[in-house]
């Protein structure tokens, strides 16, 4: 099969951890590099941690650092979430390859990846920095890019940071306010989904107990985030939202329910990161097939710019967890 060339573009961060787990295993990818941003621990951290979980795969994909700070939002981070050092605050025990972490930045990298790879797409699991980064620099060459999936926003439902922001929506509003607006046809998976893919702690204790390197592995990665989630939802078990941007983009079938909408993000006050999309009803461009439509109308993107009438975000908003579960064990702990 041939395999799908993408850059993995994050902040690691336990679920980017997973998802980083989850592309590699699946050998599904043509993993060009990943490229990192600051979002759930500083972008320095968040770059050793992701030659972390490389080290634990034994693969060299190169890493290249991105944004330390949102666009024009004050930085937030969630170490309360995944652990001060973003991994479990167990990962000093684990050594990485200093040498993968390149000295070219994450927007030049996306660019000239772009640049020479016509069919790149890019899963994004963190705040949108860099992504609209890209995009300001050369945006010609970037409404070239052939999906971006994005673990992101809160569309139907409350958010996780604020009563509607979610985490990396919220971390760069203007970032994510700037790629929804552009021209880059764009799948994404929010808390609307992504808050019931449950990991059970159970599943990965048992593997581990059995000998699983990769469920011991995660059982340390995890440990503050399962914490987290336990107390969330009163039960032992994590959510995993940056695998579900992985899953994705791998089985779009797993999607039982989408629709095109027009997105936009608010900048300010108690709404600020919210991803706010319009559901009125005269807008009925929804329920289309996403690359179908968007082929169709990307010209007239082109030619009269985004208004408010021209929705280009597919957002998942049902799927067969079962199934998404189901894969995601097989792969990443086989
Ligand atoms: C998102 O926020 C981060 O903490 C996670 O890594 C995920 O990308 C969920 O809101
Ligand atoms: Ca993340």
């Amino acid at each position: 099969m041939k395999k799908i060339p993408v850059i993995l573009d994050m902040d690691p961060g336990a679920d980017d951890a997973l998802a980083i787990l989850l592309a590699v295993k699946s050998q599904a990818f043509d993993i060009k590099g990943i490229t990192i941003c600051g979002g759930n621990v500083s972008s320095d951290q968040c770059a050793r941690n992701a030659a972390k979980v490389l080290n634990f795969l034994k693969v060299d994909i190169p890493i290249y650092k991105g944004s330390y700070r949102p666009l024009t939002a004050s930085p937030k981070i969630s170490d309360y979430v995944h652990g001060t050092d973003g991994l479990g605050n167990i990962s000093s025990k684990w050594t990485y390859n200093e040498d993968l972490i390149k000295k070219i930045s994450a927007t030049d990298f996306i660019l000239e990846t772009l640049d020479k790879n016509p069919n790149l797409k890019i899963i994004a699991t963190g705040p949108l920095t860099n992504i609209a980064k890209c995009i300001s620099k050369n945006r010609p060459l970037m409404s070239k890019l052939k999906h971006l999936y994005w673990m992101g926003g809160a569309y139907t439902c409350a958010g996780n940071v604020t009563p509607v922001g979610e985490f990396n929506a919220i971390c760069d509003p203007q970032a994510a306010k700037e790629v929804f607006n552009s021209y880059i046809p764009m799948t994404v998976v929010g808390l609307d989904v992504t808050m019931k893919l449950m990991l059970p702690k159970d599943t990965v204790d048992t593997l581990a107990k059995e000998g699983n390197e990769t469920a011991k592995f995660c059982r340390e990665i995890l440990k503050a985030y399962f914490s987290y989630y336990t107390t969330y939802t009163s039960k032992p078990e994590c959510c995993l939202h940056d695998p579900l941007a992985v899953l994705v983009c791998l089985y779009p079938n797993i999607i039982s329910y989408s629709k095109i909408y027009k997105v936009d993000v608010s900048l300010e006050g108690i709404t600020e990161g919210q991803t706010i999309i319009d559901r009125r009803p005269s807008y009925k461009w929804h329920n289309k097939d996403f690359l179908k439509y968007y082929e169709k109308e990307k010209d007239n993107f082109k030619k009269y710019g985004i208004n408010e009438k021209m929705p280009t975000t597919n957002i998942v908003l049902d799927l067969d967890f079962k199934k998404a579960l189901e894969k995601f064990i097989s792969i990443v702990f086989k």
